[in-house]
């Protein structure tokens, strides 16, 4: 059976519905290239722990969590990863089941919408299999509370008719591993966050750990890379492998037509001016977020929904996808005033860090 045949996936009754966080996820995705049709995009992630480049905390301690299991013939602990978009959760969940040699089904917590549809997925769990909930945090409280018997006792009761004829049924599930991934563990509530013996946050990879992962994914599409050309690819690609792929992939478009299809520093340059990403790696929406805040605000405090009005964009996005990395690097502060850009998130876009009134703004 091919290794991806193992992989179910299951979604909810709202999966056309768009609220401002669907759009915000949509967003992550989109931008990191997640949504990409492109053939193959699954291809450039690792499939086995040896293959898997940075996280090395994180990955020594599920390989031996995992190999451990299997010495014992048991199922894995629940495990939840936390952490940015794009840095590796999904994928080390699909290693996981690999290497458990087990069925990864895929679902997220706005597709589990009614109990009933939480209840028919765990009754269809097998033995040993990974549960994976994509996007855990946003769980409805009903749905949540299933999962805490399902976790801990694995079984599920449920209430069946009304009135008189109210009856409990106790169903037994067949002992599974639930992995949850989210970007925000402090949505998620005590009681669940308690129930995974596993925690592991992924945080953002080296520069050189990301030069690595441009040059292995350069090698499964069969695209001629220098090393400056991986480097310039990596130092743009804000410490996310699934933004470094799609931007090699954009680079290699580029090449491809006003090249000879070889990849070097000059190349990949150009190929990213021409995106829109800078020489820290970000982009149009970036940027857009420090000019609002640094001209319109005058570099802050202003309040996250000053500031997604301003721009025109959603807070939902701003605070998943833009202020992650921004935070990162320095260039802004949260702070119980609001949002804050520093001298040198100012400085990135041209200001000197001086106060002016609001009169003086350029647009
Ligand atoms: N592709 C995407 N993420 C990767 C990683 N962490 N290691 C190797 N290849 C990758």
């Amino acid at each position: 059976m091919p290794e991806s045949a193992r992989e179910r996936v299951v979604t909810g009754p709202d999966d056309s519905v768009s609220s401002p966080e669907q759009r915000a996820a949509e967003m992550l995705r989109d931008r990191a290239g997640r949504n990409s049709n492109s053939p193959g995009m699954n291809d450039l992630r690792p499939r086995r722990f040896a293959d898997y480049i940075g996280q090395r905390n994180v990955v020594n301690s599920i390989q031996i969590a995992v190999e451990a299991a299997k010495h014992r013939g048991d199922t894995l602990d629940h495990a939840l990863f936390h952490g940015p978009p794009g840095l590796g959760k999904t994928t080390i969940s699909q290693i996981i089941a690999r290497e458990m040699d087990t069925t990864l089904v895929h679902t997220s917590g706005p597709a589990l919408e009614r109990p009933a549809d939480v209840v028919g997925i765990l009754s269809n769990q097998k033995q040993g299999d990974v549960l994976f909930i994509d996007e855990i945090h946003r769980l409805s409280h009903a749905v949540e509370e299933y999962l805490y018997s399902a976790m801990e006792d694995f079984r599920v009761d449920f209430i069946t008719g009304t009135g008189a004829f109210a009856k409990t049924i106790n169903l037994p599930l067949q002992k599974f591993t639930l992995i949850g991934s989210t970007t925000r563990a402090g949505m998620l509530s005590p009681p669940l966050r308690e129930r995974f013996a596993l925690t592991y946050h992924l945080d953002y990879y080296s520069d050189d750990e990301i030069t690595q992962v441009v040059k292995r994914s350069a090698m499964i599409l069969s695209v001629p890379i220098d090393n400056a050309g991986a480097e310039v690819i990596a130092t743009r690609s804000r410490g996310t492998p699934r933004i470094a792929n799609n931007l090699l992939r954009r680079v290699r478009d580029f090449a491809q037509v006003r090249g000879d299809g070889t990849i070097d520093a000059e190349i990949a340059a150009e190929a990213l001016r021409v995106e829109g990403v800078d020489e820290l790696g970000l982009d149009r929406l970036d940027r857009l977020y420090l000019e609002t805040l640094v001209r319109q605000y005058s570099g802050g405090p202003a309040g996250i929904n000053a500031l997604a009005a301003s721009a025109n964009e959603e807070v939902q996005t701003l605070e998943d996808v833009v202020e992650p990395f921004l935070l990162k690097i320095g260039f802004i502060l949260r702070t119980p005033q609001g949002r804050r850009a520093t001298a040198a998130g100012m400085g990135h876009v041209g200001e000197d860090g001086t106060r002016r009134g609001q009169g003086a703004l350029l647009w």
